[in-house]
């Protein structure tokens, strides 16, 4: 039947909310209640034993994969490679036996992604697919999938389904370092735990829309917006600027905060704001330091961070976001979600078409 509103004002509204709701589907389907342990159904091949992950998407669902390298080599501790499906289709890398392809899609339908699949298939890779249209054509072309269960997604702009990805990847990684021996109990029993908590502290995220809004006034008088971000922040910071450019028309770029100094630093004055998706783990301090050069150069500080850290940004950022504090395994999950809601406030200060982004489709079906 015809999907409605539900009395938000557009499809991307309704569908931020129902990020708790989609979390917590996903995890249900993936970790048993009763053991608390990740089950990971139908692989493709032994998950123990493969030797390197290759990644292709498009759009945010690269993005997704992005975070999900951080996590595969430094919690399963497995190589990856990841590009984007237009880029791995025509490079015929050499991929080496004893790989896994893996791939992210919403539609399960977009061209660039379905002929990277076809390509690694051919060359005899085992394809593991992370989709939320479980009947797709890439469903069917795929050795395994692994569904998100983020349900229809009608807003072109994603943003459950990437939430859903993120989670299906978390869990992923999970089982994959239990399957090659680098987790031990406590560990795994931790990291599940930090995954379970998500759906209500996803919720609590909803009480910061009048900051969020403040902040988004900001962002809506800017030309350009730079988006700072280290480890698996920086892919939340890649997907925060995709979603702002996507919706409101606004130039945004998104750099890892330690290489702005290479570069973007010479961008930096009162008219570019910086917003910074900082990390609460090993990485605050290093993302701290370079929020003080951008500082100092008379950058606007525009900070998503978390309750325990947020004091530390108060002397430096023009506006801060004391994200609810959460395992630093998921903050990019907390994260994203802040920043979707950023693009979409801003987006609405702009008047587009926020459902329907000029020039863009929900799924590009050709190349
Ligand atoms: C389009 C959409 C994006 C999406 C990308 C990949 O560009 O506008 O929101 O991330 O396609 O789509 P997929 O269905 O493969 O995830």
């Amino acid at each position: 039947g015809v999907i409605g509103k539900d009395g938000y004002r557009h499809y991307m509204e309704k569908e931020l909310h129902e990020h708790p709701l989609v979390i917590g589907q996903t995890l249900q389907r993936m970790i048993d209640p009763a053991t608390r342990k990740v089950v990971l159904p139908d692989m493709p091949c032994d998950i123990g034993s493969i030797r390197r992950c290759v990644i292709t998407a498009c759009g945010s669902a690269f993005y997704a994969g992005m975070v999900g390298r951080y996590w595969l080599e430094e919690i399963a501790r497995l190589p990856v490679d990841i590009d984007v499906a237009s880029e791995l289709r025509y490079r015929d890398p050499p991929l080496e036996a004893g790989s896994l392809g893996l791939l992210i899609s919403q539609s399960g339908e977009t061209a660039d992604t379905l002929a990277a699949l076809r390509s690694l298939r051919n060359v005899g890779l085992p394809v593991l697919s992370i989709l939320n249209a479980e009947h797709s054509t890439m469903a069917r072309e795929s050795d395994a999938v692994l569904g998100t269960v983020a349900g229809p997604e009608i807003s072109v702009a994603s943003t459950k389904a990437f939430t859903a990805q993120l989670t299906v990847l978390a869990c992923l990684t999970i089982g994959v370092a239990r399957a090659r021996g680098v987790l031990g109990d406590a560990q795994e029993e931790e990291l599940v735990s930090a995954l379970l908590d998500l759906p209500s502290r996803a919720a609590e995220i909803f009480s910061f829309g009048e900051d969020i809004r403040a902040m988004a006034s900001v962002v809506a008088e800017a030309r350009d917006v730079l988006y700072l971000g280290r480890g698996s922040a920086y892919p939340v910071a890649m997907e925060g600027a995709l979603k702002l450019k996507e919706i409101s028309y606004i130039h945004a770029e998104a750099y890892a905060a330690g290489e702005m100094k290479h570069g973007p630093i010479s961008l930096i004055d009162k008219t570019v704001p910086i917003v910074a998706t900082i990390p609460s783990g090993a990485l605050f301090e290093k993302t701290l330091s370079n929020l003080q050069e951008a500082k100092a150069r008379g950058g606007r500080l525009l900070a998503f961070t978390d309750e325990r850290s947020v004091h530390r940004l108060n002397a430096i950022a023009e506006r801060t976001i004391a994200l609810p504090h959460v395992h630093p395994f998921v903050t990019p999950i907390i994260q994203t979600i802040a920043v979707q809601i950023l693009a979409y406030e801003t987006a609405l200060l702009k008047g587009t078409d926020v459902d329907q982004p000029r020039n863009l489709a929900k799924s590009v079906t050709v190349e």
